[in-house]
C-alpha cells in the first residue's frame, strides 16, 4: 500500500499475528490476546496494517472507523525500530484509508509520555480524561483528537 524508504505498510494477514503479540507482550502492560488480532481481521468497519521489512513486522495499528472519525484501538512498533517515523507512517496510512473522516481520537495512558508526544507532534490535542480507564492499574486515560 504505502511505501516508505525501508519499510512497506500493508493490510495484517494472520500470518502477522505470531509476531505481532511479540511487539505487543513487550509494548503494554495488559497485551491484546491472538484472539483479539484474529477478529480485527475480519472487522468489517475498521482497518488493521502492518509496516514489514521483508517478512518481519516491525509495527501495526488498528482503527476503528466510526460515521466520520477513526477510533485508534491499538498501536505499537517493536522497540529496535523506535523513533524512526514508523508510527507516524502507519497513523497517517491509517488515515489515509478513511478520508471521509473528520476526526481521529484515540486513548492513551496518563503515564505514557512517549506516545502522548507522538500524538501531540501529529496534531492530537487532549480534550478529556477517563478516570480510572485502565482498571487493572487504575490508571486514568487521556482522550486525544485531532481534526482534519
Ligand atoms: C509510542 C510508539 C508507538 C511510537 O512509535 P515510533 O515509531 O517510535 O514513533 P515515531 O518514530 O513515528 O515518532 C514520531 C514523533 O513522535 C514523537 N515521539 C515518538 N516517540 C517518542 C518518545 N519515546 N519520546 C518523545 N517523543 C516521541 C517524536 O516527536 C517523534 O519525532 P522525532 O523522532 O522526529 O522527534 C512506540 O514508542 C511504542 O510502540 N510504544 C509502546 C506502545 C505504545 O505506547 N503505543 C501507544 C499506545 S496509545
Amino acid at each position: 500500500m504505502h511505501a516508505d524508504s525501508e519499510w512497506i505498510i500493508r493490510q495484517m494477514m494472520s500470518k502477522d499475528i505470531d509476531q505481532i503479540l511479540e511487539i505487543e507482550i513487550v509494548s503494554f502492560p495488559t497485551p491484546w490476546s491472538r484472539r483479539g488480532f484474529e477478529q480485527e481481521l475480519i472487522r468489517q468497519d475498521g482497518i488493521s496494517l502492518v509496516a514489514k521489512i521483508g517478512d518481519t513486522v516491525i509495527g501495526y495499528i488498528i482503527g476503528w472507523f466510526g460515521v466520520d472519525e477513526i477510533h485508534i484501538a491499538n498501536l505499537a512498533v517493536h522497540p529496535d525500530w523506535r523513533r524512526q517515523g514508523v508510527a507516524r507512517s502507519l497513523i497517517q496510512a491509517c488515515i489515509h484509508e478513511r478520508q471521509i473522516c473528520h476526526w481521529a481520537w484515540l486513548e492513551v495512558r496518563s503515564s505514557n509520555i512517549n506516545a502522548q508526544s507522538l500524538y501531540r507532534k501529529l496534531g492530537f490535542r487532549e480534550i478529556g480524561i477517563r478516570k480510572k480507564y485502565y482498571v487493572q492499574e487504575n490508571e486514568d486515560a487521556l482522550l486525544m483528537a485531532k481534526e482534519f
